[in-house]
């Protein structure tokens, strides 16, 4: 990962009035400032810079005392001192205090954060966040369900990870190539094809079916293939034939891919989201090759009959080195083949430089076991970052496997519709106990928006690699870190601006002041979105930007109770205030959009 996270590093020449991170500055200050007061005994020495662990000791806590002084032999208090005594932060924070054993405690100095407010009042829509230069090309494989088999709950938490994770990527001005790696080809289909010719042979001559149906047919096509010998050794000779493009087979697996795809495309254009569809079968032409390749460089051996490439430093329990089968004794090529290929190709064809692989942490063993081989085998070079993105398990509320109540599968169209549904009756509850008249219209795309947003918000704010209970309940509750009351709180703040009136305001102008410590905990909070999103950059942890944006609306109520902004003592200080409003409705559906979440301005 180190040479994203230099990518992301700030440019030298550029003054802390004009770069953005406040935590790169501060972490470049105390490391000159150490190699002031230490020497090259202070050369490598980590700064040890972390936010203040509470609002009232400042901003930031440098902890490089008490290490440095171990090293040193010396009194962590001492050594704290002087680092500050060398520290040059005048322009960004007050005089550094010194606590406790010897933390040293900065603190943003007011002029600062108006700097700063100043910057991203002036910037609409990036906010002062400026686009990376040079941009990276960067592959994200996510989604990926499987032909003829249910799009699960697995794929929808893909699909929405993936989707916010292009969304910030895009955002930072990165080049993202949007992949949907289907599971669309493999033995497997051999034997649909053959059951589908003998028990419903229209199927596969284009009649449209469901998902549904094509599932269970698959399922007992797979029950005849493990009982029926004729019937097995009939699905292999039928995979031949699609292997060899056989027209009438191809036709019929095209047909089939394109109904499973109808259904895909319903769970996509309901959470608005885009594409380039490029599944497994795509790289059928490049496997051969894979496997000779690595024969070629004696990576690939033969172990009874198969053609497998031995794993370093991943044993069996017996000792011996576990082996990646690349292809099986009857020429079959696995999924990890397919991932090899694949590789290569975003390697060599689309210049990636970074590939993130967005699946269940059950996949974890098998990216490990593919990242190797395709390294050794030189597939990818040094210079490409792989990385697996993996996420928990998605568990019913009572901690279980998620199912229906009858302990079928959940199907997802029918649980985003729950979703509408149950915020449906929420609203017209609210309405009614508010005594508001609103159109169909407005209940029937309020209650879309909510109902698809909770789910999307459920899932982003959970930490990715926890487990997570699915809840109606709680993903549509009002109150708590959930969709609902982040849409609520972007409305009422929009309802503010635009009844104070701030439509003709002109915000760059506008000198925020601070003097109120509600609005200094905003406007601190706020100033810290850069730091956020570049930390998303590299860790890929949406819950971070969901954490940030609730604690913003906190401390937006928290402002809004005690400064008044329509009755402000003077027109300065209303401005002021209506600045801070509108910074913090732009930096919420800014934060909202790359959580696939587009607010609504009046709810
Ligand atoms: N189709 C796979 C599944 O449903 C996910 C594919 C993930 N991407 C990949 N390149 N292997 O589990």
């Amino acid at each position: 990962k180190e040479d994203i996270r230099e990518g992301m590093g700030m440019n030298d020449s550029k003054e802390a009035s004009d770069s953005i991170d406040v935590r790169e500055i501060l972490d470049r200050r105390i490391s000159e400032a150490m190699l002031r007061a230490f020497g090259d005994s202070a050369a490598d020495a980590d700064p040890m810079l972390t936010a203040a662990t509470k609002e009232e000791f400042g901003d930031y806590q440098c902890n490089a005392a008490m290490s440095f002084a171990k090293k040193m032999k010396q009194k962590p208090r001492d050594v704290a001192a002087k680092i500050v005594e060398e520290l040059q932060i005048a322009d960004l924070c007050t005089e550094p205090q010194i606590a406790g054993p010897g933390f040293i405690n900065l603190t943003l100095s007011t002029e600062f954060i108006q700097s700063k407010l100043r910057l991203m009042l002036n910037d609409k829509d990036r906010l002062g966040i400026e686009k990376k230069n040079p941009p990276q090309r960067i592959v994200v494989d996510f989604s990926s369900p499987n032909v003829a088999k249910e799009m699960h709950v697995g794929h929808l938490r893909s699909t929405i990870i993936g989707e916010s994770i292009c969304r910030l990527l895009e955002f930072l001005g990165h080049e993202v190539i949007r992949l949907n790696h289907i599971g669309d080809w493999g033995t497997q289909f051999g034997m649909l094809i053959l059951y589908l010719k003998q028990v419903a042979p229209e199927v596969i001559k284009g009649e449209e079916v469901d998902l549904g149906d094509l599932v269970a047919f698959y399922k007992k096509a797979k029950v005849k293939f493990d009982e029926n010998d004729e019937f097995k050794s009939n699905a292999r000779k039928e995979v031949v034939e699609l292997q060899a493009e056989n027209e009438e087979s191809m036709a019929a697996w095209r047909h089939l891919c394109e109904q499973s795809r109808k259904e895909f495309k319903k769970i996509y254009d309901e959470l608005d989201i885009t594409f380039e569809e490029r599944g497994e079968s795509f790289y059928n032409p490049y496997l051969k090759d894979v496997i000779t390749s690595l024969q070629e460089q004696g990576l690939a051996v033969e172990d009874g009959g198969a053609q497998v490439v031995f794993l370093d430093g991943i044993a069996n329990r017996d000792g011996s080195s576990q082996g990646l089968i690349v292809q099986k004794s009857d020429g079959g090529f696995m999924y990890s083949t397919t991932d090899l290929a694949a590789m290569r190709y975003r390697a060599d064809v689309d210049r990636a430089e970074r590939i993130l692989y967005v699946t269940d942490v059950g996949q974890a063993f098998h990216f490990e076991q593919v990242f190797q081989v395709a390294r050794r085998a030189g597939f990818v070079s040094d210079t490409v970052s792989l990385e697996h993105v993996p996420f928990g398990l998605v568990l019913g509320e009572d901690g279980k496997k998620f199912k229906t109540r009858s302990g079928a599968t959940v199907k997802l169209k029918d649980l985003l519709d729950e979703a509408v549904s149950r915020a449906e009756a929420d609203i017209v509850a609210r309405l009614k106990a508010e005594d508001r008249e609103e159109s169909e219209e407005f209940i029937r795309s309020s209650s879309r928006k909510v109902g698809l947003s909770a789910v999307v918000y459920a899932d982003l704010k959970t930490t990715r690699t926890s487990n997570y209970r699915f809840s109606f309940d709680k993903m549509l509750a009002l109150q708590g870190n959930t969709a609902p009351y982040m849409l609520y709180a972007y409305a009422r703040i929009q309802g503010i601006n635009r009844k104070v009136g701030s439509e003709d305001l002109d915000l760059p102008s506008v000198d925020v002041v601070l003097d109120d410590i509600s609005e200094k905990s905003l406007a601190r909070h706020l100033i810290r979105l850069p730091r956020i999103l570049a930390e998303l950059e590299v860790e890929l942890k949406p819950h971070t930007l969901c954490d940030y944006i609730f604690e913003l609306s906190q401390k937006f109520n928290q402002f809004y109770e005690r400064c008044s902004i329509a009755n402000a003592e003077s027109e300065e200080l209303k401005r002021s205030r209506l600045a801070l409003a509108q910074l913090t409705a732009r930096v919420l559906k800014l934060s909202l959009h790359l959580l696939d979440i587009k607010p609504l301005e009046r709810l």
